[in-house]
């Protein structure tokens, strides 16, 4: 049975004294065993999170990583440097880097392998916008990320990542995708991966993500075909990303 995971993203948000006494509070929790959960602080709060949950077995990640080797390349925060670090897991993908810095499914291609090769566990984030929705093609399009990612990646690189599933009209929008809709989609996912990569593609994470809080969890759980969450504004409450990971554990035992 496939491991539930739990993920905060935390994207561009706090200072470091936030970022300090976020991963304080969540170093000083008692987490159920049965569940993996990893946050995902920015870039410039890596180091100070990874201090303070060195001992906790909460995973710490982060939200990008360059498609590029180490050199001369301005601004650019590598795979290695991030493994080096002590990052397990790494977002690629994103729907904000992908509308608001316009990434395509090449670059994120590149980016996978270049995380993969170093070490890192990426998170590949795909979902449709509403209008797709609307438009009847959320298949479609999530399908069709997922088959150019398969093109550059191959099976084996497919089979080393997580998928989140996050329809673009549920993030940061309060307006979650009905338990319903989100399983559809990842069964979608799962007979797309086992046509690609046979029984192995049992082991893959679909995980979920979009408006996931502490009303709705326990619903997503208790979908077959959701094996955890990608959660983005509750996971700065320390207090309900904690209750996130009960409803996980809850799902377990169920
Ligand atoms: P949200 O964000 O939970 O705030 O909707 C989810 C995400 O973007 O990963």
């Amino acid at each position: 049975m496939r491991r539930k995971l739990v993920a905060g993203n935390w994207k561009a948000n706090g200072l470091m004294a936030d970022a300090r006494a976020l991963a304080q509070s969540l170093a000083s929790a008692l987490w159920h065993d049965e569940v993996d959960v990893a946050v995902f602080p920015p870039f410039v709060h890596l180091s100070a999170t990874l201090d303070t949950l060195r001992a906790s077995p909460v995973a710490v990640g982060a939200q990008d990583s360059s498609e590029f080797p180490a050199g001369a390349y301005t601004g650019e925060v590598t795979a290695e440097m991030l493994a080096d670090l002590g990052c397990g897991f790494v977002l690629i993908g994103h729907s904000e880097r992908r509308t608001l810095l316009r990434e395509d499914d090449r670059l994120i291609g590149r980016k996978l392998s270049k995380a993969l090769a170093c070490g890192l566990k990426p998170i590949l984030c795909v979902g449709e916008t509403a209008e797709e929705r609307d438009q009847s093609r959320a298949e479609e399009v999530v399908l069709g990320q997922l088959n150019s990612i398969w093109k550059h990646l191959g099976a084996d690189g497919l089979s080393r990542l997580t998928i989140a599933y996050e329809p673009v009209w549920a993030i940061g929008t309060g307006r979650s995708a009905s338990p319903q809709e989100a399983d559809e989609v990842h069964h979608w996912i799962r007979n797309w991966l086992v046509q690609r990569l046979g029984l192995p593609a049992r082991n893959l994470r679909i995980i979920y993500g979009g408006s996931v809080n502490r009303t709705n969890a326990a619903q997503l759980f208790a979908c077959k075909n959701i094996d955890g969450a990608l959660v983005g504004g509750a996971s700065l409450k320390p207090d309900e990303f904690y209750e996130i990971h009960l409803h996980a554990a809850a799902s377990r035992l169920r």
